[in-house]
């Protein structure tokens, strides 16, 4: 059944379809309008990032919602200087805990199982926002220590994407994709 909240227009009227065509015209926005995002939208948003598939359901990831101007002017800093995030009205902050992955699964829950779960989980955010017609960026380069310092993240928790989301002020063309039939092997690499 459709959730009441996918709401972007479709003209495929199958269900299946939909969740397809959100991924598809999902796009890296980089210019945002003023408007802010509702705090319902937020929690929807977020709300979908909880139900993204995790090792042993360990569910390692946190959530850092930041809004404060200055501390966007800083985190764009310790991106590099990636001035045009400080456009959006929040920015999401993913961490990881790698503990709460390791405590079960070891070297592997620590260096790969929390990793996975929580790209999954920024994933899960970028298509609810889509879906909400926000737009939003997963944004990987950025000076960890830094972001960690800034909002005051605890030793075993990796802060690993920021996503800031708002009412989009570009509609970028699809960057392209190397063609499907170069990347799939059958039986064998
Ligand atoms: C792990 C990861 C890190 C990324 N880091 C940045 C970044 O620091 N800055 C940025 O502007 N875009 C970043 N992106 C967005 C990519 O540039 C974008 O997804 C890619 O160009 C494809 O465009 P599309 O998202 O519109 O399909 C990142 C994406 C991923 C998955």
């Amino acid at each position: 059944m459709k959730p009441k909240w996918i709401s972007i227009p479709s003209t495929l009227s199958n269900g299946e379809m939909e969740i397809l065509e959100i991924i598809k015209t999902r796009r890296s926005i980089r210019r945002f309008r003023g408007e802010d995002v509702s705090e319902e939208d937020l929690m929807k948003i977020l709300e979908a990032a909880i139900w993204a598939p995790s090792a042993g359901n360990r569910q390692p990831w946190e959530f850092i919602i930041v809004k404060d101007k200055h501390l966007k002017e800083k985190i764009a800093e310790a991106a590099y200087n990636q001035k045009w995030m400080t456009t959006a009205p929040v920015i999401i902050v993913i961490c990881a805990d790698e503990m709460r992955s390791a405590s079960r699964y070891g070297e592997r829950g620590r260096s790969l199982y929390c990793i996975q779960d929580t790209a999954a989980a920024t994933q899960n955010i970028l298509l609810a926002a889509h879906a909400l017609n926000y737009g939003a960026c997963w944004v990987g380069a950025f000076d960890e220590n830094r972001v960690k310092e800034i909002l005051g993240i605890p030793r075993n928790v990796r802060p690993v994407a920021l996503i800031p989301i708002g009412r989009a002020d570009e509609h970028p063309k699809p960057p392209s994709r190397i063609p499907l039939e170069k990347l799939i092997h059958r039986d064998g690499y």
